[in-house]
This record gives C-alpha cells, structure tokens and sequence, in this order.
C-alpha cells in the first residue's frame, strides 16, 4: 500500500483511537492537539512512497507533537500499552535517543536493543532476533542495519510495524523527513526553493532519502560530490530515460557553482573510511575542493540554511565557524527529529495484529 492509497483519521474519530486519547489528567492537557491524524500507514521503509500529500500531513502532526514537547510535562498517554523496539545493529546517536525519546513522551513502553550486546553478538540471525522480539508483542521494530534492504526483509517477514532508521547506502527516511520538515519551518512552502546537497553522495543514504523527498515536494536540487564519489546513474545517461525520478536534479562536481545562489546547503558526513578505499586522495584535499566555509558560503542566498544529518567532520567536510553560525539549523535538526518520529509513531500505531491483511507499503 501506498502512503496515497492509505487514508487518515482524525483522532477520536473512531472507537478504537478514542480511548487512548481521551485520558483525563488533573496537570492538564495529556493528548496531542486535536490537529493531529493518523497515517494508516503500516511500515516506513523508504521516502519513495511518500506523497506530498501524506508529506505535509507527516509535517501536521509533527506540529502538534512539537506542542507536546513544548509543555511543562512531556507526556501524552497515546501509546500507553504499545511496545517500541529500537533495533540498532550499527552506532547511532540521534537517531536512537530520538526514537527512544520520542516513544516515551507518547507514553509507549521503549526497549533498546544493540546488537553488540544481544544474541546477534553469539551469531542469531536477523530474522531469529526478529522474531524473537516480535513474540514479546513489539507492536514498532525500528531497525537500523549495515545492509541495504534488512528493514523490507523484517516488513516482508513480520506482523509487526517496521521503521527503517538507516540502512546501508540505500535510505535513512526518518532524516529525510526531519530535514524537510527543518526546511519547511524556515522556508514555507518547500516547491521550487533550490538546495545543494554537497558530499559523499555515493555511500550516502541522507542524500538518496533527501532525492526522493526533495523532488517529491518540488525543490530544485542539485547535487555535488566529486565524480568518484556521485552515483553511477547520476553520471551516465540514465536520468534522461522517461520517467526517472531524479531527472530534474542537476549534477555539479564543482561546489562553488552547486552552492551559487542556493536557498539551502545540505552538507553530507565524509565517511572517513572512503579513504582508503581510493575514492579520495587525501581528507586535506577533499576539504579544499568541496568543504563548506564562510568564503563559500556567501556565494549562496543571504539567509540560506547549511543543514547536516550529523555525526560532522568539522574541519574536513564543513568548517566550526559554518557549522555552529548564524544560518545552521543542525541543532535544530536533531530537535525536529524528535517530533517528526513521534508524528510517525503516533500514526503508525494501530494495533499491529489488526493491520496484518495489509502487510505493505
Ligand atoms: N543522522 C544520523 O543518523 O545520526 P546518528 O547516526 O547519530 O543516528
């Protein structure tokens, strides 16, 4: 199913929301604001199935889960009786604690599994650690793994609901969403606004999440990385067949022009390791050619935002003074992802059992 074909409900709009929204509490409000609706959707495995439509409705909810975050007690009884599972088998640091934060303001009961320290480490499978925690009732897996697909192998194989938070080089949705959001804050209406996404394109899966999402709201985006580091199809003639999603995204190796006039700088983490696998001469060099700094960055738009997913390699792909100025968002970023996983959490939290006829999408 896709987020097009998944209809929404207003909360309290039916029996079964109502009774976990309507909990009286005598320190005031406990639900999200009645402006918040729920997505239907089951998994969320890629921005490629995401609307604008459900996009906005995402960017709404998240709103209202900003309200929450913004009261004296950050508490909702929403999803009091739910069960969320972080399941990282990689580092992660925002992404984790933003989950974990965000599952318990809502009020679910959080579990963090890293699988250095699980079964995984005594060589269980995926599937078996899965399944495992599937049968202790975990209504939300949220997976991050080193190899590209493992989330759509748990949602292919699981009644539970399924969140990639980052896998290998192909998505990162959760961080997509979080930057448009960032991005809608600062600049409204997110159609047409240009942004340069500069970095390691190849291996990053932020910048592929940020493609699909990006032009699905109508930006225009130009991507810049060095040619050893841009994606094979954003190299050869491709794009131009009929129907490529990414045709309207422009390929610049060089960064001063990919930057020019530019609304937003997306800056991509240098995954150091790149190094010695002969993508790069040296990090100095790389810094030289495509690091973000104050010279550069006044070739944008007075005003532009310089995002970054994070973790940052200060100094080789963005500089501190960039970094830490008047135009970065990054810190606000990471306090958008907190209410932007909890607009997913929330949306996604019908009960899981009753939403296995619709495995999918
Ligand atoms: N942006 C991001 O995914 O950061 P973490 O690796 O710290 O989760």
């Amino acid at each position: 199913m896709t987020g097009a074909e998944q209809t929404k409900t207003r909360p309290g709009t039916n029996g079964q929301d109502s009774s976990m929204l309507s909990a009286p509490s005598p320190t005031g409000p406990v639900d999200p604001p009645s402006t918040a609706a729920r997505s239907g959707r089951r998994h969320v495995l890629d921005m490629d199935d995401f609307s604008r439509e459900e996009i906005l409705g995402v960017f709404q909810n998240a709103d209202a889960m900003t309200e929450v975050l913004n009261r004296d007690i950050k508490k909702v009884p929403t999803l009091r009786g739910k069960t969320v599972v972080t399941l990282f088998y990689e580092a992660s640091t925002r992404t984790r604690v933003s989950f974990e934060q965000a599952g318990k303001v809502l009020s679910a009961d959080v579990i963090n599994v890293s699988a250095s320290s699980s079964s995984a480490n005594k060589g269980e499978s995926l599937y078996n650690t899965a399944l495992t925690l599937q049968a202790m009732n975990a209504d939300i897996i949220v997976i991050r793994h080193g190899h590209s697909g493992a989330p759509h192998f748990l949602a292919r194989h699981l009644d539970s609901c399924v969140i990639n938070a980052g896998d290998g080089t192909h998505a990162h949705p959760t961080q997509a969403l979080l930057d448009l959001y960032t991005i809608h804050n600062h600049l409204g209406d997110i159609d047409g606004i240009k942004v340069a996404i500069v970095g390691d394109a190849l291996y990053s899966r932020v910048a592929r999440s940020n493609l699909w999402g990006l032009t699905t709201m109508g930006a225009q985006v130009t991507l810049c990385a060095p040619p050893t580091l841009m994606p094979v199809d954003f190299l050869d003639g491709r794009r131009s067949e009929e129907g490529h999603p990414f045709a309207s995204v422009r390929v610049e190796s060089n960064v001063e022009r990919a930057i020019e006039d530019a609304d937003v700088v997306m800056v991509l983490r240098l995954q150091l390791e790149r190094q010695h696998a002969g993508h790069l001469p040296t990090l100095r060099e790389y810094s030289r050619m495509y690091g973000i700094n104050e010279r550069r960055l006044v070739l944008a738009k007075p005003g532009a935002l310089v995002m970054h997913p994070g973790p940052m390699n200060e100094g080789v792909e963005i500089d501190p003074e960039v970094a830490h100025g008047a135009r970065s968002v990054i810190e606000e970023q990471v306090s958008n992802g907190v209410a932007i996983r909890m607009a997913l959490l929330y949306g996604m939290a019908t009960p899981a059992r009753q939403n296995a006829a619709t495995r999918g999408g």
